[in-house]
């Protein structure tokens, strides 16, 4: 059995604060685009995990985020079996985009299916949770509010059709440094209540004018002032780091203006993605 595994953006995020167990409290307004990965699962007798990738540097052992999603369906469902999870990766990893976090969302969902489990959404959000922050809104899918460490999800009102430029510059970024700087620094918080505001009313020019990454104020990606540039001399409504980064987003009303930056951006950049919000 297999599934498509689309990849996020972050339209907003928000640090709220540092909890107690280290983690942060966030507030995301998160979006499905179609650049997907493709995972087939297929079931062994032998009770072991097994990952097969077809990009080199994704571990295939534990540490990797379709292993753990299996581990814990299984100890979740007493199911006592094996599986074979084949993943062809599309989405860049280490980019901001949840690739790892939508392998895992992706195997959750043909688990449910190929054990016939029918854990209903919430369940399945919760098995992903302890996988990482963004498995849940994976599952979940297209527009929707994120908060606390990722398993509070409301779903919002899907944003207007947009043409996507995802530009993921060499350097790969360490997510839980991104946190360790953010704590260090003083940030300028952006205005989540319009922003919600914006979301409810399907205010597009709104969302575009109030969305936020506060990741930008810590992590340093050279590339970005000028994948901007570009994006913006091509008439993209927003761009922005999406996550911790370093993949910068645009979105387009025009798919040629689109295609131009894309075109433009491939001087700067080696990895340049057209696709559209989901
Ligand atoms: O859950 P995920 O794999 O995305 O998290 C990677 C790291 O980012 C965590 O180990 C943690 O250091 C940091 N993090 C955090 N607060 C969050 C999400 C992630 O501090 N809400």
């Amino acid at each position: 059995m297999t599934i498509n595994a689309p990849a996020k953006i972050n339209l907003f995020l928000d640090i709220l604060g540092k909890l107690d167990n280290g983690y942060h409290s966030l507030f995301m307004v998160m979006q499905t685009v179609s650049l997907y990965d493709e995972i087939e699962v297929e079931k062994r007798d032998d009770g072991k995990i097994f990952i097969l990738c077809d990009v080199p540097g994704v571990p295939t052992d534990e540490k990797n985020t379709a292993y753990k999603a299996a581990k814990y369906f299984f100890e979740k469902t007493g199911i006592k079996s094996g599986v074979t999870i084949k993943i062809q990766k599309n989405i860049p990893h280490e980019a901001g985009l949840a690739g790892g976090s939508t392998d895992a969302a992706g195997v959750l969902k043909l688990l449910n299916e190929v054990y016939e489990t029918d854990l209903r959404e919430e369940k399945l959000c919760e098995i992903g949770l302890k996988v990482g922050s963004d498995v849940p809104f994976c599952i979940v899918g297209g527009t929707c509010l994120c908060q606390n460490t990722g398993g509070v999800i409301s779903k919002l009102k899907p944003i207007k059709k947009s043409f996507v430029v995802l530009a993921k510059p060499e350097m790969g970024v360490s997510t839980p440094k991104a946190y360790a700087d953010a704590d260090k620094a003083y940030i300028y918080h952006p205005d989540c209540i319009r922003m919600l505001d914006c979301c409810e009313k399907g205010d597009f020019d709104g969302i575009c004018r109030y969305a936020g990454n506060v990741f930008e104020q810590v992590v340093e990606v050279p590339e970005r002032v000028e994948i901007k540039r570009i994006m913006n001399e091509n008439n993209c409504s927003l761009c922005q780091m999406s996550g911790s980064g370093p993949t910068i987003f645009g979105l387009f009303e025009n798919k040629e203006d689109a295609e131009k930056a894309k075109e433009e951006i491939k001087k700067v950049c080696s990895r340049v993605y057209l696709c559209e919000t989901v």
